[in-house]
Order: structure tokens, then sequence, then C-alpha cells
């Protein structure tokens, strides 16, 4: 049976991150993710873990029954303001997408971390992710500053 299959039979769960999730949140995210490339570089076990250690951590996935239809990494602190909720990380499993599961997950999270104390939330959105800045707008996220990550070569390869 395809996941989608699957998915028309049972309904969506949300369930807190637990270490049990693991394997398949990292997976789901190399498959997703371009690790070579910035803002992905940093996706890894310990970047997981560091929200789900945190004091008020954020972070959940989406069930269809033992299947992983998605999930959000988040918790409270961004950069310096310990008064902001950082949600950093989404994902969808591409047989669940377009279905309002990472909307489901934004407002799980977002509602954790309003609960928690945040006076915002921010989340970093990479410039030609059109699909993700759209997630974001249509659960209430404004677009702020940007910032452009320039990159200078080593002189090898500039000859
Ligand atoms: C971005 C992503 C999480 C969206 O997941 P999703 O489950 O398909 O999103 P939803 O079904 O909840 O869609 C919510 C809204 O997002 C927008 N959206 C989702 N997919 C879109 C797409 N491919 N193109 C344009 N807009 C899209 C729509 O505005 C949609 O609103 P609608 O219900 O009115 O159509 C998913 O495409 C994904 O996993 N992408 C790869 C990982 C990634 O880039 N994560 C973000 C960076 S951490």
């Amino acid at each position: 049976m395809s996941a989608a299959a699957a998915h028309q039979r049972s309904p969506i769960v949300l369930e807190r991150m637990a270490p049990t999730h693991l394997a398949d949140v990292l997976a789901l995210g190399r498959e997703l993710y371009d690790t070579s490339v910035k803002p992905y570089t940093s996706w890894s076990l310990s970047a997981i873990a560091g929200h789900m250690d945190a004091d008020a951590s954020s972070c959940w996935v989406a069930l269809d029954g033992d299947a992983l239809a998605g999930f959000v990494i988040g918790s409270m602190g961004f950069d310096q303001r310990t008064d902001w909720g950082n949600l950093e990380w989404i994902a969808s499993a591409p047989a669940y997408q377009g279905q309002g599961v990472a909307s489901h997950l934004v407002q799980a999270c977002c509602a954790t971390l309003t609960a928690a104390g945040a006076t915002a939330v921010v989340t970093d959105v990479e410039s030609r992710n059109t699909a993700s800045a759209a997630l974001m707008r249509r659960n209430g996220f404004k677009e702020s500053v940007s910032v452009t990550l320039f990159v200078r070569d080593a002189p090898d390869a500039i000859a």
C-alpha cells in the first residue's frame, strides 16, 4: 500500500518528538535538505538534539500510523533574543505534501513557543524556497530582514 493510500485511511496525528523518532527525522531531512548549501549545512543529529534538549523545546512529528509524515523542530531563543522562539526546521514527506501537514506542524510549534513566553517566533527561509515562504506567510509570518550570504571563492578557483 502506498503512503498516500494509507493516508486516506488513517488520520495524521501530531505528537511531541521523542528519541524513537530521531532516525526517521534525520533521514527525511537528509532526503529533503541539500546539506551541501546554506542554510541546510548544519542539519545533523546534534542540531535536532540541541532543540530537543532545550528548556522550552517545541519539536513535533506528524505520524500516519508508524510512518513519519513530517516534522518541525524549534525551541525558545534566537541568537541572543531569549524572548523569541525559533522555528528552525520543518519538512513534510513527499507523499504527504500539499495536504496541510506542514501548516499543522507550524501551528503546533508556534503555540508551544507562545505558551512558553515567546513574544515572536522567527524562522529563516532560503530565498528560492517558495513553498516554505508561502507556508510561513499562510501561517501569519511576515517578511522581515533579508540576509544574503556573500561567498569569496579561494584564489585558485577564481583563476
Ligand atoms: C515547505 C514544506 C514543508 C511544505 O509542506 P506541506 O505539508 O506541503 O505544506 P502544506 O500542505 O501545509 O501547505 C501549507 C501552505 O504552504 C504553501 N505551499 C506548500 N507547498 C507549496 C508548493 N509546493 N508551492 C507553493 N506553495 C506551497 C501553500 O501556501 C499552502 O497553503 P494552501 O493550503 O492554501 O495551499 C514542504 O514543501 C517541504 O518539506 N519542503 C522541503 C523541506 C523544506 O524546504 N523545508 C523548509 C526549510 S527548513
